[in-house]
């Protein structure tokens, strides 16, 4: 089986996807150590399939990231791949997506991550219409915790959306997709200091876009509090807050900070989101503020990703 066909590979003995014992960790992979299988997501760089290692005595399964090197380079994006593999290597946190293993052959470069079988958020989003004032809670203090970790190691993820947290067999969080992220001069990467002035050529998803973004293109860590607050909002009102006909429109929407809260949108919410969507940068609060913030009165937060996940079904 080829990783371009589309045809699924025979079913597999399911079992859960522990990391590779150490012994194994040495060898470099290659494509023919894993049966291809179903498609579990496409970018316009890459496609991810789901993957099981042949070895019969760990048939491990994963999430395999194949990327078109011709395609990378005819559209000079490799200094984000080198990026998100840089990001990947030195994330290791359980609410984050592992990199175990990269290879890459003549066509291809190889990212084997670990599989969230969940699927993603927008993907329970969409399907419930909004979560109760609990599961959004929930999911939104592991995003906090995922991204507090990220933060700690100097990067900004800068994509932060519904189709990025994935979800394990559990429904705890894998946070992914760090393709676009951006690791801060040592400089910024402390908090008490303000946001670089570096100018990136990256604008997020029209949806979950700062409006620092759209205006200077400056990215700091209160970017991604930012798409916090939109996803918050979304969780809980079935919808992100800025959505327009078209990109522009939407953009339009959040340059003038125009949004509205629905009916019932929980109060302690709506004071938490209205004090995150604000223009400045530097008046949002920092997520240890969020966290403090009486939307999570009596919230426990060791060891989230420990305790059962609230039943979305
Ligand atoms: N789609 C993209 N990345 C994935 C992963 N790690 N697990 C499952 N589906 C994915």
């Amino acid at each position: 089986f080829h990783p371009h066909d589309p045809t699924p590979a025979p079913a597999t003995t399911e079992s859960a996807s522990p990391p590779p014992a150490s012994d194994s960790g040495a060898r470099k992979r290659t494509p023919s150590d894993f049966v291809f299988g179903r498609v579990l997501g496409e970018g316009s760089y890459s496609t991810v399939l789901h993957a099981t290692e042949r070895d019969p005595a760990a048939p491990n399964q994963y999430a395999v990231k194949i990327l078109d090197k011709r395609h990378i380079i005819k559209e000079k994006k490799t200094k984000y791949v080198a990026i998100e593999k840089d990001v990947l290597n030195a994330l290791d946190h359980p609410l984050v997506v592992k990199l175990y293993y990269t290879f890459q052959d003549a066509q291809s470069l190889y990212f084997v991550l670990e599989l969230a079988r969940d699927g993603d958020l927008l993907g329970f989003v969409r399907k419930l219409g909004c979560f109760t004032e609990d599961a959004a809670r929930f999911y939104v203090a592991e995003i906090i915790i995922a991204v507090e970790y990220v933060h700690s190691k100097g990067i900004v993820h800068r994509d932060l959306k519904p189709e990025n947290i994935l979800l394990d067999e559990n429904m705890h969080i894998k946070l992914t997709d760090f393709g676009t992220a951006k690791i801060l001069d040592s400089d910024s990467a402390d908090a008490s200091t303000p946001p670089s002035e570096k100018r990136n050529s990256f604008v997020g998803t029209a949806e979950y876009c700062s409006p620092e973004l759209l205006n200077d293109r400056a990215a700091s860590k209160s970017s991604d509090v930012w798409a916090i607050g939109c996803i918050l909002y979304h969780l809980l009102a079935g919808k992100p807050p800025f959505k327009g006909v078209n990109e522009y429109q939407t953009f339009q929407k959040i340059i003038k900070l125009e949004y509205e809260f629905p009916d019932g949108f929980p109060s302690a919410a709506r004071d938490l989101v209205s004090a995150v969507l604000v223009l400045d940068a530097a008046k949002r609060p920092s997520l240890a503020d969020i966290r403090a913030h009486a939307f999570f009165a009596g919230f426990h937060w060791t060891d989230v990703h420990l305790r059962p996940a609230p039943d979305l079904r």
